[in-house]
């Protein structure tokens, strides 16, 4: 497994994106996870309110609470020594006023000592962002598809379809960039999009549903492993198949207790 140099921060990100170096993201959730993800290289670790859904079984992003996130956070930094860790600010924690924003920012960063928040939206609430980064905490951007605003959208569509969903991207990224965010998440957007708006903004684009020419890539852990039996998006690519693993060890277990074969000789003491 591929160990890292030095602790990931947002100037190592910017320079991996000049140097044409793709980044590596993913979501985690709990310990044993995130020490995985670390050790095996990911640049970014998210701690995603995608939590709520893939690991809490709501039905949304929008019942997980900041008390919830803040657990699974602290679980997280404590698995990753180099990765950078984002905390994703959950629904209702930012939106209603800077201070609010300001104040549970602070506690993620505070309590759970992660390296960034991430808020979802852009020209309504880049006024949360650059309070957030004035009080120095690295914010990072997400624009597209943004699951908070799941009842507002109706749907799960894809975004930059038309020349004015494009123009809007692109002044939203911008707008980002301009109050200050380190990176930006592009979420659920047509391909060729993502180059259009790099040619704008300085900053790493990390796409997830929004092609090949993003600076990286991030996706849903759980999503990846084959551990989420609910709807997966058609950008979701399996590495695994965990859940029929697991199912597997659990019934070959259930057989051998039920048998009285475990514990066998080897797992007794003596
Ligand atoms: O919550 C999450 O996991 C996210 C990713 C989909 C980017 O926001």
């Amino acid at each position: 497994m591929q160990e890292k140099a030095k602790k990931i921060t947002p100037q190592i990100l910017k320079k991996l994106k000049e140097c044409g170096e793709k980044i590596a993201l993913l979501t985690a959730y709990d310990y044993p996870m995130a020490l995985i993800e670390d050790h095996a290289g990911v640049e970014v670790i998210l701690v995603g309110d995608s939590f709520g859904m893939v690991a809490l079984g709501y039905e949304s992003t929008l019942q997980v609470t900041m008390q919830e996130m803040l657990t699974a956070c602290k679980a997280v930094r404590r698995g990753a020594k180099m990765a950078m860790v984002i905390a994703d600010m959950p629904y209702m924690s930012y939106q209603p006023s800077n201070s609010l924003a300001i104040k549970n920012a602070g506690k993620f960063v505070g309590e759970a000592n992660v390296d960034g928040v991430k808020l979802e939206g852009a020209c309504p609430i880049v006024n949360r962002i650059k309070a957030i980064v004035d009080i120095g905490i690295p914010v990072m951007g997400h624009i597209g598809f943004t699951p908070q605003s799941l009842k507002k959208f109706g749907n799960y569509s894809v975004r930059g379809k038309s020349k004015k969903e494009i123009e809007k991207l692109i002044m939203d990224a911008k707008a980002l960039e301009d109050a200050g965010v380190f990176s930006i998440i592009i979420e659920c957007v047509v391909e060729g999009v993502a180059n259009k708006i790099k040619k704008e903004v300085g900053v790493p684009i990390y796409g997830i549903g929004a092609g090949n020419e993003c600076d990286g890539q991030i996706l849903v852990v759980h999503d990846m492993l084959g551990l989420f039996p609910g709807f997966l998006p058609k950008y979701v690519k399996k590495y695994a198949e965990l859940s029929g693993t697991i199912e597997e060890a659990v019934k070959k277990y259930i057989q051998e207790v039920k048998l009285g074969e475990f514990p066998d000789e080897e797992h007794s003491y003596h």
